[in-house]
């Protein structure tokens, strides 16, 4: 077969594959949520998370990394943390997709519920899920932790959100966006675009300071 016949070929199996060549999906917006009053890209140094909210090296990393941005204030140091759901944690899809749901209907309560996921993960691990249906576990994360945060007069749009494809499309493009920029695990930072090298633990105060010091104000 000629080279034009093997490149059709190869373009037909692609296609039929679902689209594994194919252009990934490119979202209306950069994934991410911005953390607190975070400015422009360009005026700060620009920290990026990635973080599993039932990963408890994600929860870990989440309070020294709060306590660098109040040191520097949000004009300075901006955080963004994207959602990766990592395919050995049985819930993250789950849990990463309750609060792309939850953005769509309030931003604001993004952090506060990310947050709630953090404290109470255990409760969401494979262990203790084991022998839980995911409609059980779909109910619990709703009841226990998103009810609190958005108020019970909003559990039904949530219900029929979480249950959209757009919130099921918002969560896979997250990981796409994490996997086309070669996130490996959790917690997963780049400062300005570069990745640290403390990745996949969680980085203390101390060295965010350390890393942060010589960034800060310069341009
Ligand atoms: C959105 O969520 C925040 C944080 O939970 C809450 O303070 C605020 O009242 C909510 N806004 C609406 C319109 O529900
Ligand atoms: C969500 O989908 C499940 C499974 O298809 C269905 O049982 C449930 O009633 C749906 N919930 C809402 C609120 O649409």
């Amino acid at each position: 077969m000629g080279p034009s016949t093997l490149l059709l070929v190869v373009v037909a199996m692609a296609a039929a594959m679902g689209g594994c060549f194919a252009q990934m999906p490119i979202p209306a917006r950069t994934d991410g949520f911005a953390y607190g009053k975070a400015t422009a890209w360009g005026e700060a140094v620009v920290v990026e998370a990635y973080f599993d909210p039932v990963c408890p090296d994600s929860r870990d990393a989440w309070p020294p990394l709060q306590k660098a941005v109040q040191h520097y204030g949000a004009q300075r140091v901006s955080v963004v943390v994207h959602l990766f759901p990592l395919p050995y944690h049985s819930n993250a899809f789950i849990a990463c997709r309750s609060i792309h749901t939850v953005n769509k209907l309030n931003a604001s309560a993004v952090y506060p519920l990310l947050e709630k996921f953090f404290k109470y993960q255990e409760a969401y691990y494979n262990q203790p899920t084991y022998t839980k249906s995911r409609e059980t576990v779909v109910a619990e994360i709703t009841n226990n932790l998103v009810a609190p945060v958005i108020g019970e007069a909003n559990l039904a749009a949530y219900k029929a959100g979480f249950n959209d494809s757009m919130s099921d499309q918002s969560t896979r493009i997250s990981f796409k966006y994490g996997c086309a920029r070669g996130v490996t695990g959790t917690p997963y930072f780049f400062v300005n675009g570069i990745p640290l090298g403390d990745s996949g633990s969680p980085v203390d105060y101390d060295k965010w300071i350390s890393t942060l010091d010589p960034l800060v104000g310069k341009m």
